[in-house]
């Protein structure tokens, strides 16, 4: 199973275009940056499926060769479906920069989400008008074997585990549901597993059984502490109360990390204000301490 991270930063990317703190200050000054939260999966390397859809993805998808049209003077996509891991701005916007598709677009998402983007976020209805969705709902804890928009198996079976969080900002008053969900990816052939868990408020034993036994853990590295936001000047939520574990707090995730099970772990959905961007910096070297990796865009995975 080949995994590519197409996106290693949260919402608003490193720069963020309104934030002076200085981690974007650097990237501006440097030309270097990380764009918003996207993985790209696949069993056999000519069939993909992403993982969120960011507002990005059109530079994504530009950046990497095995995501262009595989065929010559005609139009196609070797991107057979998308999951979604959650219904916020930064994983589903996306979406509607595939509206050219030839065939309805394949998305699979949790119910809460699924509900979300057919309402509260019109996402579905108004594809409708331009390629359609193919809507697939995510069960609880049962695996489902992926496929395409023709219903051609992608070789990878994908069990949806909800994790606490809750629902995006913009539907507070929506009904109780399953919104964010970790994603264990096995490839039916070889048993390669991928566990892609980007927002989590906890770990806890939803995290753990999609976690334990991956090859590799794809973890929330959003914040390093919970007053971050606040503390860069900014009015806002604290980590927890946005449903992201601090990475550096006690009782964070570079301290239990360690222990869920995984072969390899690598933090993604950085938030611009975290340190852990800062190579050398007291809080990078802590989680490089633990073992743990700090994810930037590109980076490849064969599992
Ligand atoms: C999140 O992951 O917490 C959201 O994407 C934050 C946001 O509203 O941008
Ligand atoms: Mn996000
Ligand atoms: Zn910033």
């Amino acid at each position: 199973m080949r995994v590519i991270i197409l996106g290693s930063a949260a919402g608003g990317g490193v720069p963020q275009w309104n934030c002076g703190c200085p981690n974007c200050r650097a990237a501006r000054e440097r030309g270097v940056g990380s764009l918003q939260s996207s993985v790209a999966v696949s069993a056999d390397g000519a069939r993909w499926i992403l993982l969120n859809a960011s507002p990005d993805l059109r530079a994504q998808l530009a950046a990497h060769p095995v995501l262009w049209p595989p065929r010559q003077d005609s139009r196609g996509t070797p991107i057979g479906a998308v999951v979604l891991t959650d219904g916020e701005i930064d994983h589903t916007l996306g979406l509607l920069l595939l509206r050219e598709a030839t065939s309805r677009l394949v998305v699979y998402a949790a119910a809460g989400v699924t509900a979300l983007l057919g309402a509260e976020w019109p996402v579905y209805r108004i594809l409708s008008a331009y390629a359609g969705v193919d809507v697939r709902t995510l069960p609880d804890g049962r695996a489902v074997q992926m496929a395409d928009a023709a219903g051609e198996a992608l070789g990878i079976a994908c069990t949806a585990v909800p994790v606490a969080r809750r629902p995006p900002r913009y539907a507070r008053a929506a009904a109780a549901g399953a919104f964010d969900v970790g994603l264990r990816l096995r490839d039916e052939r070889t048993g390669a597993t991928l566990a892609y868990i980007p927002t989590a408020g906890a770990i806890d034993t939803a995290v753990r059984s999609v976690a334990s036994g991956a090859d590799l853990l794809l973890f929330d590295g959003t914040f390093w502490s919970d007053g971050e936001l606040r503390d860069a000047g900014v009015e806002a939520p604290t980590a927890r109360e946005m449903g992201h574990l601090p990475i550096g707090d006690p009782g964070g995730s570079v301290e239990v990390l360690p222990n869920v099970g995984s072969k390899r772990i690598v933090l993604v959905h950085i938030n611009n204000t975290n340190p852990i961007l800062r190579e050398g910096s007291a809080e990078r070297l802590r989680v490089e301490a633990a073992g743990i990796e700090v994810g930037e865009d590109g980076m490849e995975f064969e599992l």
